[in-house]
């Protein structure tokens, strides 16, 4: 099959080359699926770098996020249970090495293509979905009426989070770094847009509140507690989601308890350990929403990328903040055939 092997640790996505490798032969009770899309992350930079908290041992495959169809699947599962899925099934899921043409999964990696789903807009979903569903509905109890205030909005776990936050009906105030960005977070529900660059962003949001009251949720991926705190209504809730400024804040405690503010925490890919029961409680949730059209596909469509080549240029345009959404490569059909 064609894959982006990483043999040494590189300076960057430009130094990224596919070649040919041996396909991977599934266990008895795995999949194989033929990759017809793969979605960046920003981890991906990272690890091609050697700086990610996970690096596995070399030769590895880079990406960690794929859609397509099973090619092959098990006869059983463990403890007597039916495979789920078929030969011909559309699924999507992440485990590492997205970025080739096959890809071996467990059944526990894998989700079915919601209903009319694109492959592009299926890869984007793995991570981005259930971060945000988790994250607004199971840590910060978000309920109909409530102000949330969504950070980095345009962004992969920002888009998810507008979706959710509208179908749940929340009011969303968004942020973002640009103009663009602000209209593809309006564009995807959001009924205010606050540029975060503005020094007076907080009071900008605070003021659109009802009587100035500040929001009940924000939802923060970028590390923006302590700035947030001002436009935070009280009993309201913060929550971390992650550090996509680079830097790992440091709040003044003394403003949690005069704010009469809850600060919570989201953790999705430490579920599958401490949690695994409501992995299922979050995703029927998410397919609820799939289904009812409340939620769509976040594809990156300014600029196509079709084939593994442009992987290297996706990460790239990923990681130079330029792109909005779930940046996505087709894997073309006519890559399967040079297996
Ligand atoms: N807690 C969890 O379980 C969990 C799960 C998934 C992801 N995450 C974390 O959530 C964060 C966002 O993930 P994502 O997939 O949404 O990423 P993404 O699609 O790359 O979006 C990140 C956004 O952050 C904003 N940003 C602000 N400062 C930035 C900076 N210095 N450099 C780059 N971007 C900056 C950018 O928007 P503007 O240009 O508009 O500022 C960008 O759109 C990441 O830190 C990720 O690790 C956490």
């Amino acid at each position: 099959m064609k894959a982006i092997q990483v043999t040494e640790y590189l300076k960057g996505p430009e130094d990224l080359k596919v070649t040919t490798v041996p396909t991977p032969t599934p266990k008895p009770h795995e999949y194989l699926v033929a990759i017809h899309a793969a979605a960046t992350n920003f981890f991906d930079l990272l690890q091609i770098r050697g700086k990610y908290q996970n690096q596995p041992p070399f030769p590895w495959i880079s990406g960690s996020e794929f859609s397509g169809v099973v090619v092959q699947a098990p006869s059983s599962l463990p403890d007597g249970r039916i495979p789920k899925y078929k030969v011909g099934d559309k699924v999507f899921g992440g485990s590492q090495g997205a970025y080739a043409t096959h890809i071996v999964s467990k059944e526990e990696g894998l989700k079915p293509v919601p209903k009319g789903w694109s492959f592009v807009d299926a890869a984007g979903i793995y991570v981005t979905g259930p971060t945000s569903y988790a994250g607004l509905v199971v840590r910060a109890g978000i309920k109909a009426g409530d102000w949330v205030l969504v950070h980095a909005a345009a962004g992969g776990v920002g888009l998810a989070a507008v979706q959710i936050a509208k179908a749940f009906g929340a009011t969303v105030v968004a942020t973002a770094g640009t103009q663009h960005k602000l209209d593809v977070a309006r564009s995807f529900g959001a009924d205010h847009a606050v540029n975060y660059r503005d020094a007076d962003w907080a009071a900008q949001v605070k003021k659109l509140t009802p009587k100035g009251r500040g929001v009940d949720i924000v939802y923060d991926p970028v590390g923006m507690v302590a700035e947030s705190m001002k436009c935070t209504a009280w009993n309201g809730r913060i929550l971390v989601v992650g550090f996509a400024a680079g830097t790992i804040e440091k709040v003044a405690m003394n403003r949690v308890l005069l704010k009469n503010v809850s600060v919570v925490g989201l953790h999705w890919g430490a579920y599958t350990i401490n949690e695994p029961e409501m992995m299922d409680v979050v995703w029927e949730g998410l397919y609820k929403l799939f289904d009812s059209g409340k939620y769509r596909g976040i594809g990156y469509t300014d600029k196509e990328y079709v084939g593994l080549d442009s992987v290297g240029p996706a990460l790239k345009a990923l990681g130079a903040r330029d792109t909005w959404g779930k940046v996505v490569v087709t894997v073309p059909q006519d890559a399967q055939s040079k297996i």
